[in-house]
């Protein structure tokens, strides 16, 4: 059966590169307008260049991601970063490691190539990149305490998170594995239950120029931050990971594990920062001692930070250090489901929805052509 499969995906493979001479017929089965310009390629075969129609749907999948990624980490940037003026919030930010002002700053640099590479790399094989602008409609911070930012509007919202905790627990088991149907307690469930910010909503929860004793919501605010961190780098991480098997071109490929790379990178980086919240209760919001709160084997201890090794693929093999999840199965479409779950939409237009709907579509639907 996999023999018959893989001649018949052969067969489709020349037609389906994006060559000069197909340019219409392309396009017209890609659907929804995504290729508006056409797919004028650069190289007539894989050797040349040429992408095809499933590795264009990929990238512009991961160059949409890259763009939303963008816009939370701007965010975190004007209120956290580097350059943000001293605060409570940055403070607070500074319990979980003196570093990580510096941090936040680089990891949005790396965002913002990301996006602009992916881009500029579709638009270069004549297939149209992504362009979110239109849904820059969200009301952000409005700290008024730094300039610009209360004024500027937003594609994602950072004040309202749920935040899913589990791959705390899912790299820390040594048995389970999501690819093979395990789920995964989290590690803050009330930071799943409700909806908390992960930025200072305003100058009071700022707490303009503290260098000294945070407040304790100002720290909850921070360690919804640290622990979101790392949630939307594990999500970048595996994402890169499970579509890679979908490419076909050579270069798709490369582009898309060297990316990917660092998005592993940052979610390590988060993943050691986010055992390091403060221990506290803020309302409803709880932050246990992730040490020894918590009544978990020892393999759940904070500074376990390398994937514990599981099982992969199958029980029968033996237990691998991976990332997870990577089955590629409606990956995409998963992805959109687990921001969306996040809160990081919540106040979007169902055009934004149905927009990055179809490009998961599209991205879940493309197939490696060997
Ligand atoms: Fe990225
Ligand atoms: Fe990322």
């Amino acid at each position: 059966m996999e023999k018959v499969d893989s001649k018949i995906q052969k067969r489709g493979n020349r037609r389906s590169f994006l060559k000069n001479g197909i340019v219409a017929a392309s396009a017209a089965t890609v659907g929804a307008g995504m290729l508006s310009k056409g797919l004028s390629a650069l190289g007539a075969d894989r050797d040349g260049g040429g992408i095809t129609e499933g590795d264009a749907s990929v990238l512009r999948f991961l160059a949409a991601a890259e763009i939303l990624e963008t816009d939370l980490w701007q965010q975190y940037t004007e209120l956290g970063g580097q350059d943000a003026p001293d605060s409570g919030y940055k403070t607070g930010l500074q319990q979980l490691d003196g570093d990580m002002p510096q941090y936040i700053s680089d990891n949005t640099d790396d965002e913002t190539s990301h996006e602009l590479f992916i881009n500029a790399y579709l638009t270069s094989k004549g297939a149209k990149p992504v362009d979110l602008e239109q849904f820059r409609v969200l009301e952000g911070s409005q700290v008024t305490q730094i300039p610009g930012v209360a004024s500027k509007k937003r594609l994602t919202n950072l004040m309202q998170l749920s935040v899913d905790t589990s791959w705390w627990t899912r790299y820390r088991s040594d048995n389970q594995n999501p690819d093979l149907g395990d789920t995964f307690p989290n590690a803050v469930p009330t930071l799943f239950q409700g909806k908390f910010p992960a930025i200072p909503r305003n100058n009071a929860e700022l707490d303009f120029g503290n260098t000294n004793a945070v407040n304790n919501h100002v720290q909850a605010i921070a360690n919804t931050a640290g622990f979101h961190f790392a949630f939307i780098e594990q999500g970048g991480a595996s994402l890169y990971a499970a579509l890679a098997q979908k490419v076909t071109s050579l270069e798709v490929l490369r582009i898309v594990l060297s990316i990917g790379g660092t998005e592993i990178m940052h979610f390590q980086t988060w993943h050691d920062k986010a055992g390091n919240a403060i221990p506290l209760t803020d309302g409803a919001l709880v932050f246990p001692d992730l040490t020894s709160d918590i009544p978990q084997p020892e393999t759940l201890q904070s500074n376990l930070i390398m994937p514990e090794p599981t099982v992969f693929l199958s029980k029968k093999f033996p237990v691998c250090s991976i990332i997870r999840p990577t089955d590629p199965h409606r990956f995409a479409e998963n992805f959109v489901k687990a921001l969306t779950d996040d809160g990081l939409f919540i106040g979007q237009t169902p055009p934004f929805f149905q927009l990055l709907g179809d490009l998961a579509k599209e991205a879940d639907a493309a197939k490696r052509e060997i």
